[in-house]
């Protein structure tokens, strides 16, 4: 296993979150929660993702807003740049399932960049839809891109995802 220069980016959104069955208020949204897990892990760089314009605190107004973005195919504007990707070989990408998918807003990521000859190491966490058609995005979005084989925990178990992202990462030879 040869060390390669990698970055962990996510988009995550905190606050009011459907866990369980109940509203909860997420000081840090789940997605966060493994991306720092996998930066401790591998030692690689943080990039989070934001939009320009934000979502509604409002759980389900959030809902109806990532619907019709989705439905319309929208790509919302990103708030930062990543500085330098193409030194990059690695790109950890993790995203909350959002219908079925990535929030619309990674679509945007995607699109931005060169991810040529990269691996991207797809993960998410969802509340029982898993990877949904995640994978399948992404690859079609990046298809010059090496996609492995991504994990999706759910939401509520964050905290205690430890061994299941080392043991990924192991698999992946991505981690001794
Ligand atoms: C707009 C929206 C749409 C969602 N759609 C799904 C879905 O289709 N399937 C699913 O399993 N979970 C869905 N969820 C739940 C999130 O995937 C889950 O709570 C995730 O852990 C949130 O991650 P975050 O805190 O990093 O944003 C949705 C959540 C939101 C806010």
């Amino acid at each position: 296993m040869t060390q390669q220069k990698s970055l962990s980016v996510y988009y995550s959104r905190k606050g009011n979150n459907y866990v369980s069955g109940s509203i909860v208020n997420l000081p840090i949204g789940n997605t966060e929660v493994i991306a720092k897990k996998i930066q401790a892990l591998t030692g690689c760089d943080l990039f989070q993702i934001e939009t320009v314009k934000a979502y509604p605190v409002d759980y389900m107004e959030t809902t109806r807003v990532s619907q019709d973005e989705l439905n319309q195919n929208a790509r919302p504007k990103l708030a930062e740049t990543v500085a330098d990707i193409a030194s990059y070989e690695v790109i950890y990408l993790g995203y909350p399932n959002w219908w079925g998918t990535m929030p619309m807003v990674v679509f945007t990521f995607l699109e931005s960049y060169d991810f040529s000859g990269k691996t991207i190491v797809p993960y998410c966490t969802h509340e029982g839809s898993g990877l949904g058609n995640s994978e399948r995005d992404i690859k079609k979005l990046c298809p010059t891109a090496k996609v492995v084989s991504g994990l999706a925990i759910k939401g509520s178990t964050v905290g205690r995802a430890d061994n299941d992202v080392a043991n990924w990462l192991k698999k992946l030879d991505l981690i001794p």
